[in-house]
């Protein structure tokens, strides 16, 4: 069936909501058609006049939702709106009487609408998975697993459409994962020298240059925002045989971010290093190395290696050459990892220190090693790259 016109619709029915009586105006010109099958009949619908072919039926006028009350709403499980207007529809009252959908519309009829009832959503028994959390004991530079976690199974009774939990029951309960922060000690005078913030123009070269001259492997964390600028140097970091790590893509503070930040930042970082150079790592150093249940729960979701360091160079306070250099060798013991900087502003007094580091605790029986050699040599059980379960969670 269609309508031959009445003023603009949507305008009327807000009209029509707030309750003022809008008179139809009805386009002749539009009939046309409608002669073929008998003369159109015009109703007064709520006050207005519309008109509408011959053989029109209330659910025709129900169907054109523009003319009438609105449908009820759907009810979620907990009382709320699961879906507005996907109740019942509208219901008509014809010269007064409640009229069937069936019953056909004639010329002068007084049509009232009533919005529709609302409708309950119906509920579903389904199974979810329950993440498990990840716990974390201890300080120290390098995580060890000391349990791994295991994800838990729940029964839910829940609305089909607004997936609002009415009824949970425990299957299996989820075992949390447990890591441990601990120190390296391989038994060994090994030491692993880290560079964060990089890829950085002239410092990040100056610094392979001096590496390189001296064959001393080291651990890089790179910014995924500086990988993109400079893959050359991700290359050559990686053709030198130094360490990949991911430092994230834009350096934020993970203890305050959400877990979906935290997820974004991991991923784009190790997504840049593997553009630049092809490698995924999955060696991670949070900025700033700060850490939150939930940075931690997500960067092990991603498989990440989480390393920390146990002697600060604290290079980026530039505190001069010589005063980085006996900070890092007076506080080296077997087994450290060093943080320094290639990147994140001048690193001038880093490159300048960084020869004699080197010589003063090869001097001292000290053998450089990647992150990855030294906690092979510790023998740690380092967590491996978890898969973590997917909560089904509802969706927003
Ligand atoms: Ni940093």
């Amino acid at each position: 069936m269609s309508y031959y016109h009445v003023s603009p619709p949507p305008k009327w029915r807000i009209a029509r909501r707030f309750g003022v009586a809008v008179a139809a105006v009805v386009i002749l010109a539009a009939l046309g058609a409608g002669y073929a099958l008998g003369r159109p009949v015009a109703v007064l619908v709520d006050g207005a006049e519309i008109v509408v072919e011959n053989d029109a039926t209330v659910a025709d006028l129900i169907a054109a939702a523009a003319f009438v009350a609105p449908p009820g709403d759907l009810r979620a499980v907990d009382g709320g709106i699961a879906e507005p207007e996907a109740g019942s529809p509208a219901t008509i009252i014809r010269n007064g009487r409640p009229a069937s959908p069936a019953q056909r519309l004639y010329r002068g009829d007084v049509l009232v609408s009533r919005r529709g009832s609302d409708r309950l959503e119906s509920t579903e028994v389904t199974q979810v998975v329950m993440d498990f959390e990840t716990v974390v004991e201890g300080e120290g530079p390098v995580t060890e697993l000391v349990r791994p976690g295991t994800p838990g199974l729940k029964r839910v009774t829940r609305g089909v459409v607004s997936l609002i939990e009415v009824d949970v029951e425990v299957l299996t309960p989820p075992v949390d994962e447990v890591l441990k922060r601990t120190k390296t000690r391989p038994g060994m005078k090994l030491v692993a020298l880290t560079f964060d913030d990089g890829p950085w123009p002239l410092h990040t070269e100056e610094i392979l240059d001096i590496l390189r001259a001296r064959d001393v492997p080291a651990t890089f964390f790179l910014l995924g925002r500086q990988v993109k600028r400079y893959p050359g140097i991700v290359r050559r970091i990686d053709d030198e045989g130094h360490l990949l790590g991911n430092h994230t893509y834009a350096h934020k503070y993970f203890s305050k971010e959400s877990s979906a930040t935290v997820r974004r930042e991991v991923a784009r970082g190790r997504a840049a290093i593997r553009t630049a150079a092809g490698v995924s790592t999955p060696w991670l150093r949070p900025p700033y190395g700060a850490m939150s249940d939930v940075a931690w729960r997500e960067v092990r979701a991603a498989g990440s290696r989480v390393v920390h360091w146990d002697v600060d160079s604290r290079d980026w306070r530039k505190p001069g050459a010589k005063r980085i250099v006996t900070t890092v060798t007076n506080n080296v013991r077997p087994g450290s990892i060093v943080l320094m900087h290639d990147g994140g502003g001048d690193r001038s007094q880093t490159v300048r220190a960084l020869p004699h580091i080197i010589k003063r605790l090869r001097a001292r029986g000290y053998s450089f090693v990647t992150v990855d050699e030294l906690v092979k040599a510790q023998g740690v059980r380092l967590a491996p790259a978890a898969k973590a379960a997917k909560e089904n969670r509802p969706k927003q």
